[in-house]
């Protein structure tokens, strides 16, 4: 009962023969520990590991064995993930919700590439993007694009929110390593305006670019951020003898794939850098909403992160099953999530650099995959999306780490570490610190799979009475991915590699990885909120009692 591409997926997944074959396998599997696997197979550790875009991931320390890969390669089968695949890159409209092509694998690909949308190839379109963007950082980072008093921008701010934010936070933090440093970027996003405040408290307007990132262009964090921004930079630079001298198109851009909406903020749409509504918000980092990452590192480096994504996308569209890394990564979220019963995925990156991966990831999978019906509205029956959250290692072994070694939960981990050092750094003995970073990732990996017996903590010598407290049952799953060095090409292959392990996931789940309806709600109710907030007097209020009463309290302390 294979879904068909692009239309409803099955709702019957729990039906399937494989994944009945899948239940029964992790009942037989349910007491193997991972010990065991190792001790029985002394290849397992070089066997169990994919390689490819330059990414290394050792999955040896999953629950698994071949035959758990082979089964969920059979289920992949049966959900028609080749097939969605296909269907993706073909430009189908598989955002069935929305009524959308799913593309932002065009985003990447190179010049002679040819991806049709309604009959038209983007490709061209996104180069031409792409090319404006290119003489746009030129001319900001060499200083030749001046402010409105004739001084150069050195400073970078973008506004945004959720997709048009998280992705090019993580980038620059990412890639500061090639950043321009005479230049400082920045990043407002919330609507508290503590962010406005202390992004700008020690700025010149005269230096300063404002980049407005919204695909929208009505979303109402980024708006209210904007015109603060707007008056902020007009206040600094003449007030309205400013803006009459066109200071606004001096300090602001804006990327969006609604023109109508820049203009009517005041932003000349010759400034505007476009993309498109087959584009989703997180999977946008590497479209125009990525400019403060090119303005950052330059446009060379943001093709070259362009290059690690497309590498990844054709080791997606090309690769067996059996070697694809979004595909392993995708099929082991499944079977940690609905045959092991976990819940969670820790991210945990050995690189300070990637300290907003985490972040970044939570929006790219639980926005994508938090859904709880089928493409075609049923009910499911069996859990989705796991949460994501993480903290770069080995801060978070000083934290959180204590539950995951022994608490009651399990929490399958991805480690991310990186070869070679960006920062070499020797310790009082020579040695670089790089070496201790790896190591302690390592050891975590270790450390959560074969634990600590209770005979090996006797041994130690050990009080009898506190055996049970120093002991690690071990058993929990981790993968671990290692790429050579942190640059703008393991960046890219890193994103993609996570979006297409979203995408695998989605497909299993016969869900829209790609509409996000369930953040409607709250926005239209703060709509109302806050015009009730700020009626004058007791306006009506209609909720239960307890918002109700949460409001009037509000109101009355507000100024008290
Ligand atoms: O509220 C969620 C969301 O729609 C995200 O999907 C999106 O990334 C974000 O808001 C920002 O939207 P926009 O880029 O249109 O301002």
């Amino acid at each position: 009962m294979n879904a068909q591409p692009g239309g409803p997926a099955s709702p019957n997944l729990t039906r399937l023969s494989s994944w009945h074959a899948l239940e029964q396998h992790a009942a037989q599997m349910g007491k193997a520990q991972l010990r065991e696997l190792f001790a029985a197979d002394a290849t397992r550790g070089e066997r169990m590991h994919a390689e490819a875009v330059g990414l290394y991931v050792d999955y040896s320390k999953q629950r698994v064995t071949d035959d758990t890969l082979r089964l969920l390669g059979e289920l992949a089968e049966a959900c028609g993930l080749a097939e969605h695949r296909a269907a993706m890159f073909r430009g189908d409209r598989i955002n069935t919700t929305e009524n959308r092509p799913v593309l932002h694998i065009a985003l990447r690909a190179p010049a002679d590439a040819s991806i049709e949308v309604d009959g038209s190839n983007v490709v061209p379109k996104v180069h031409a993007v792409l090319d404006r963007m290119a003489t746009f950082s030129q001319a900001v980072r060499s200083g030749h694009w001046k402010g409105h008093t004739g001084k150069r921008i050195r400073n970078v701010i973008s506004i945004g929110i959720g997709g048009s934010d998280l992705g090019p936070v993580m980038a620059y933090e990412a890639l500061r390593h090639y950043s321009q440093r005479d230049m400082s970027f920045r990043f407002v996003s919330n609507v508290d305006g503590t962010d406005f405040v202390e992004a700008t408290r020690d700025l010149d307007p005269a230096e300063t670019l404002f980049i407005v990132c919204s695909k929208t262009f009505t979303t109402q964090e980024t708006l209210t951020n904007a015109h603060a921004a707007r008056r902020w930079c007009l206040d600094g630079l003449g007030g309205a003898d400013a803006e009459k001298g066109g200071a606004i198109a001096k300090h602001f851009v804006a990327v969006s794939t609604n023109a109508k909406g820049v203009a009517e903020f005041g932003i000349d749409t010759e400034h505007m850098y476009g993309f498109w509504d087959w584009v989703g918000g997180r999977y946008s980092m590497d479209s125009a909403i990525g400019l403060s990452s090119m303005l950052a590192i330059g446009d060379e480096q943001f093709r070259a992160m362009l290059a690690g994504f497309h590498a990844m996308d054709e080791h997606f569209l090309n690769a067996p099953l059996a070697q694809n890394l979004p595909v392993i990564m995708g099929l082991l979220a499944v079977w940690n999530t609905n045959f092991l019963d976990a819940s969670t995925v820790a991210v945990l990156p050995y690189e300070q650099y990637l300290k907003r991966f985490p972040a970044y990831l939570q929006q790219l999978t639980m926005e994508s995959n938090g859904k709880h019906v089928t493409l075609d509205g049923v009910r499911v029956d069996y859990n989705t999306g796991p949460i994501y959250w993480g903290e770069p290692g080995t801060n978070g072994q000083h934290s959180f780490y204590q539950l995951i070694h022994q608490g009651t939960r399990l929490i399958p981990c991805d480690f991310i570490g990186f070869h070679q050092p960006l920062n070499p750094l020797l310790d009082t003995h020579g040695q670089d610190q790089h070496d201790l970073l790896i190591a302690n990732l390592i050891a975590q990996g270790e450390a959560l799979a074969f634990g600590k017996t209770a005979a090996e903590v006797r041994a130690e010598g050990t009080a009898p009475a506190l055996v049970p407290q120093r002991r690690f049952e071990g058993n929990r799953p981790s993968t671990t991915i290692f790429a050579q060095r942190l640059d703008p090409y393991a960046l890219g292959s890193l994103v993609a590699l996570y979006e297409h392990s979203v995408f695998v996931q989605g497909v299993i789940w016969g869900i829209d990885s790609f509409d996000q309806w369930g953040v409607e709600l709250g926005k239209a109710l703060a709509r109302r909120t806050a015009a009730q907030i700020a009626a004058s007097g007791e306006a009506e209020l209609d909720h239960d009692s307890s918002t109700n009463a949460l409001i009037r309290l509000y109101r009355q302390r507000r100024t008290a």
